[in-house]
């Protein structure tokens, strides 16, 4: 059969509240033009993130009645235990709240141990929560994206992958004392959740090993990685996607994890750690900032919700489903002739702002125009992922120099919405391409100075 159908029955539904073009041209302007400023019942598709959106499975709900809220060494946490280092292999895991609680512990260790003066941390791309903790400790993100691969047109299969000659170039440049560990992000969500490739992730684990230099990933969207490895590189499509997987993790020395992804959960993470050091260091933090090491930050509920959700999100005819369904509203905006970037990846498809709404410019915002378009014509909310969240200041000046890429990002809750969700979302952008000449850029009319994106205020031009 050519029908993938959605692998799940639906037992539980959410209703969702109608709403007007003109409400929400009025509902846009109270949320001063930022799509995280709408409150969630005024949305009719939630594109926004796939973070912590997840539909949980029924197993996963009776799992979670039997959660063990002990504050110390409660059953749910062996369960989630023994499921991560069964998946990672490494020596100690670290629950968390979410993925930025385990990135703020992790570079904290990484720059205390390393006692390096202006410390460098590169990675394929940085995500924005992950590059504001690199640089709250005091050291320079560095983003090696590979050749090509913020190139939104050109169709390569692993365009997450990092640009290994500029790493190393970067290590003999500043020494690998001042690098305390190199990052690879899976996949990677900043530069249009594009994959990294087996090989990449081999060749930069060669030239850690050769500098000694530990290599961590952030592994949100590892599932997601490890089948589009199974489906895109030579010599994987007869490995399973949980043994890719195990594979990939076995390549590292440690990662960060925010399990509201590819844990299949609304809430959670780990810190992943093999170094005694690292763990010693780590483990104090946790219980400083987190909570006991049995729990840190989460209820034994959430942690049973967890070990089930690891075990689903490698069900290989659900990540058929997942990436088929992602892959068919890129066919679709591809007839269209609306601009993505190409090939999609696994959970999103991300739209070029800038290819699709020429006559506006970077300093305009175009990505924000298209976000505000897509909820004021369909109730659809996305998230801009161009100048507003990633521009930077010019050193010495005041002056902002533009994202490389403008993109919207269209992120699909896992297991939540349908097929015909996804084809009124084709015919709301169908509906944008006949008047987005009309579309007028943006100007920010008021910013926090870190990660504004989530608090800025804008008007239209
Ligand atoms: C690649 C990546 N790393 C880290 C994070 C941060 O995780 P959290 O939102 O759980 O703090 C995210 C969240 O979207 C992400 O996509």
């Amino acid at each position: 059969m050519r029908t993938i159908i959605e692998p799940f029955k639906i037992k539980v539904v959410e209703s969702i509240r109608m709403t007007t073009v003109s409400e929400r041209k009025l509902i846009l302007k109270k949320a001063h033009y930022n799509p995280f400023l709408i409150p969630a019942e005024d949305v009719l598709i939630d594109l926004l993130t796939d973070s912590g959106t997840a539909a949980m499975s029924s197993k996963q709900w009776s799992s979670m009645m039997d959660g063990d809220e002990a504050y110390a060494g409660a059953k749910s946490f062996y369960r989630f235990e023994k499921v991560t280092k069964e998946l990672t292999g490494y020596r100690t895991i670290l629950p968390t709240h979410q993925g930025r609680a385990a990135e703020k512990i992790l570079f904290q260790v990484a720059i205390q141990l390393s006692k390096t003066l202006s410390p460098v941390i590169p990675n394929n791309t940085h995500f924005d929560t992950t590059r504001a903790n690199v640089e709250h400790v005091g050291a320079q993100a560095v983003d090696l994206p590979c050749k090509g691969g913020t190139n939104p047109s050109l169709r390569k299969p692993f365009k997450g992958n990092m640009d290994l000659e500029k790493l190393e170039n970067l290590i003999q440049e500043v020494t690998p004392k001042r690098i305390p560990l190199i990052m690879m992000t899976l996949t990677n969500n900043s530069n249009g959740g594009q994959p990294v490739s087996m090989e990449n992730l081999k060749m930069a684990r060669k030239i850690a090993l050769k500098y000694k230099i530990p290599l961590f990933l952030d592994a949100a969207r590892f599932s997601e990685n490890a089948y589009l490895i199974k489906i895109r590189e030579r010599g994987y499509s007869n490995v399973s996607v949980a043994s890719i997987a195990q594979q990939l993790f076995r390549l590292s020395d440690g990662c960060t994890m925010s399990a509201k992804k590819d844990g299949l959960a609304n809430m959670g993470g780990f810190l992943g750690l093999n170094d005694p050091a690292w763990i010693r260091l780590a483990r104090s933090l946790l219980i400083l900032t987190e909570g006991f090491p049995t729990y840190g930050g989460l209820s034994g509920r959430d942690l049973d919700a967890l070990a089930q959700g690891f075990h689903e999100v490698l069900d290989e005819d659900y990540l058929k489903y997942r990436l088929r369904s992602i892959e068919y509203v890129a066919e679709k905006f591809i007839k269209l002739g609306i601009p993505i970037v190409e090939p999609p990846g696994g959970h999103a498809i991300y739209i070029d702002a800038e290819a699709f709404l020429p006559h506006i410019p970077p300093q305009e915002f175009p990505g924000q125009v298209l976000v505000a378009a897509l909820y004021e014509t369909g109730g659809i909310r996305a998230c801009e992922l161009g100048s507003v969240m990633f521009s930077r200041k010019e050193e010495g000046t005041l002056a902002e120099i533009s994202a490389p890429m403008e993109l919207v990002r269209l992120a699909f809750p896992r297991r939540v919405y349908t097929q015909s969700h996804v084809d009124y979302l084709v015919e709301v952008m169908q509906d944008i391409v006949k008047h987005k000449q009309k579309l007028r850029g943006f100007k920010i009319i008021r910013q926090e100075p870190v990660m504004r994106h989530f608090t800025a205020h804008f008007c239209p031009l």
